[in-house]
């Protein structure tokens, strides 16, 4: 029943995969992981480029929300992985690929998946990772566990609840509580629903810029440069 409305969009061109060979001369498919500049580079041109498109159905833009979600991070003295998974929670509204589905008028459908798996394949960590594909599971939980939560949720976050899933039942909100940064997307969960501030001044983003950077060089290992031969 919820799918009835998606709208699909054309599908997209299949990823692109670099094939190398070993000594036997066998071909070894790896995927490309780009250098620790490129992810940055590729992540803030997707931010700073579409972050001025509105923030579905709230009176602030998505770079708006975006940035202030990271400062509560900071404010609250967060580790710079909670802050650029606060930053980037959803980024997956802006990255994504031409097939993905869509919630009409309220986005991608599946955004924290495909902001994680996007972040992922750049090359952040785990942590920031789980953290951007939890943030929506919180707000399933939080509805579960407290009916006055709903009826503050904004009018779009209620449409986007049913898209969602609606409501945990007991069971996924138990395993969820087991969940190793339970508390952590509880936090990211506040700070999404207070980050709709209007005329609130944008921060400088060279400081996440090097955050992001930092981060990337530390957690995401190694990477192929160049196709081979
Ligand atoms: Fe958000």
């Amino acid at each position: 029943m919820v799918n009835r409305h998606i709208k699909r969009r054309p599908q997209a061109a299949p990823k692109m995969l670099v094939f190398q060979r070993n000594a036997a001369s066998f071909p070894i498919v790896m995927p490309i992981r780009k250098s620790p500049e490129q992810a940055t580079e590729e992540i803030f041109d997707i931010l700073t480029r579409r972050g001025q498109e509105a923030y579905f159905g709230e009176p602030v833009s998505q770079i708006e929300h975006a940035c202030q979600s990271a400062r509560m991070a900071e404010a609250e003295g967060c580790d710079e992985e909670v802050i650029l998974a606060a930053l980037f929670h959803d980024i997956g509204h802006l990255c994504a690929l031409p097939n993905e589905d869509e919630m009409p008028g309220l986005g991608i459908l599946r955004h924290e998946q495909v902001g994680g798996n996007f972040l992922s394949k750049l090359g952040f960590s785990e942590k920031v990772c789980r953290l951007v594909e939890g943030h929506v599971q919180a707000k399933r939980y939080l509805t579960f566990k407290n009916q006055q939560y709903f009826e503050k949720l904004s009018e779009a976050s209620r449409q986007t609840l049913s898209w969602q899933g609606g409501k945990m039942d007991a069971d996924e909100a138990a395993a969820f509580e087991a969940h190793f940064l339970f508390e952590l997307m509880m936090k990211m969960r506040q700070w999404d629903e207070a980050a709709k501030e209007v005329e609130q001044p944008l921060p400088d983003l060279e400081k996440y810029r090097q955050m992001c950077l930092r981060h990337l060089r530390r957690h995401s290992g190694m990477y192929l440069l160049h196709a081979a031969a």
